[in-house]
């Protein structure tokens, strides 16, 4: 995402606006300059000290707040804004958006704006599935206000149902995907990602340290890049991003099928998965007893999924990983040209292997080129940038 994003950020009157708070740490954390408004409901909930102290700015609740000097913080607010984003939407505000009232700073805020609306409903679930309110959401996508949510589950009132505002990370993941540049926009994205699982008996396995976390990061860029994606998931505890259709195949085999069968439609294909270079020739039905001293399992070599797909007569743009513990650039070098991929992300296993963040080098025909260590999510924005470049 670039940096420096501005956006407004309106609370409204409801006990989700709890929520706000942790909203406004996570927004700053992923540089993202906030403006607190709130309506008056609101600082029923939760204070405007709280609001500023999170934010770093003082806080906007009135149309006739002093604080803005040319005395017209509903324009001068949004004014340098990305965007304006209602969390928690209480369904009166709603309402009030469907009919353009100005009665309050932060309507009038919303009704001045030259930026995107996105709304983030908080509710009973009575309320929400009260035809009003869905003729209300009806209305509000018609007028292109981007409505986020809202979740299931249980309500402050008791109750268990839809209605609940979506929780902080979940907004923050929805905002970062507006905010991406929809670089790949019709563009058919095919991703391996995790652990495979090569079963030796019914509780048994040979896998590996690959927690599919930089995996499922390129899906969610790529889905946020505008692209459709596919993910192929083998063994991970990872929720699948947003916007991507996932495929679960465990095992080196079920993968390359699942692969081989989706591939013929692709333009991208980044392999991300840990693919285990061998699986036992045979899988025990039952629980192997114990006996001798040693046992000996016998291996067979997998199909390498990612170097059949390279060679296929019309191959999509082929992407390859190389985890490595030593003589990391060379090893990735000829693990590139071996499988005849135009570009290889290298990094050591020891750096990102199970970790939130890593460190990788981008190798091309024309040479390396190192990335900053940064969290998997930028890292996987800037190999897709990378690739978008080399695509074009
Ligand atoms: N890969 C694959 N199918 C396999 C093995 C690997 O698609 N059966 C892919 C991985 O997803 C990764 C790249 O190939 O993109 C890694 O290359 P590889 O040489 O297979 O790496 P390692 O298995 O780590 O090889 P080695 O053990 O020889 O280092």
């Amino acid at each position: 995402m670039q940096k420096n994003k501005s956006i407004v950020l309106g609370i409204t009157g409801g006990i989700a606006a709890y929520k706000a708070a942790e909203l406004v740490r996570l927004l700053i954390k992923a540089n993202i300059d906030v403006q607190v408004v709130m309506t008056e409901a609101a600082c029923q909930f939760i204070t405007p000290v709280t609001m500023q102290a999170l934010s770093g700015k003082p806080v906007f609740t009135g149309l006739w707040d002093a604080l803005i000097a040319n005395g017209m913080p509903h324009i001068e607010l949004s004014r340098n804004a990305d965007a304006i984003l209602i969390a928690p939407a209480s369904a009166d505000f709603m309402a009030k958006l469907v009919h353009g009232r100005a009665d309050d700073l932060l309507s009038t805020l919303c009704l001045a704006r030259d930026c995107p609306l996105l709304v983030a409903p908080a509710m009973n679930k009575q309320m929400w599935e009260n035809a009003a309110t869905q003729r209300n959401v009806v209305q509000l996508k018609d007028d292109g206000i981007h409505i986020l949510g809202p979740d299931s589950g249980e309500q402050a009132c008791g109750e268990v149902g839809l209605g609940r505002m979506l929780e902080a990370e979940a907004l923050l993941a929805l905002i970062r995907a507006h905010f991406t540049p929809k670089v790949l926009a019709g563009k058919r994205v095919l991703i391996t990602a995790g652990a495979t699982l090569e079963m030796i008996d019914p509780v048994r396995a040979i896998t590996n340290l690959s927690s599919g976390k930089m995996g499922y990061a390129i899906a969610q860029a790529a889905a946020n890049m505008g692209a459709e994606v596919t993910l192929v998931s083998g063994a991970t505890a990872l929720t699948v991003p947003n916007n991507v259709k996932n495929i679960s195949a465990t095992s080196a085999e079920s993968m390359y099928q699942v692969v081989m069968s989706n591939v013929a439609t692709q333009d991208i294909f980044i392999s991300v998965a840990a693919v285990a270079d061998y699986s036992p020739v045979i899988t025990h039905t039952q629980k192997i007893k114990k006996s001798e001293q040693t046992l000996t399992l016998e291996l067979k070599k997998n199909k390498d999924i990612l170097a059949d797909v390279a060679s296929l007569p019309n191959a999509p743009f082929c992407v390859g990983f190389a985890a490595e513990s030593e003589h990391l650039l060379e090893y990735a070098e000829t693990k590139r040209q071996a499988k005849k991929l135009p570009l290889i992300v290298a990094n050591l296993a020891s750096e990102a292997m199970g970790q939130a963040e890593n460190s990788v080098t981008l190798i091309n025909k024309n040479g390396a080129h190192v990335l900053p260590r940064a969290s998997k999510a930028e890292i996987a924005h800037a190999i897709l940038n990378h690739v978008v470049t080399m695509l074009s």
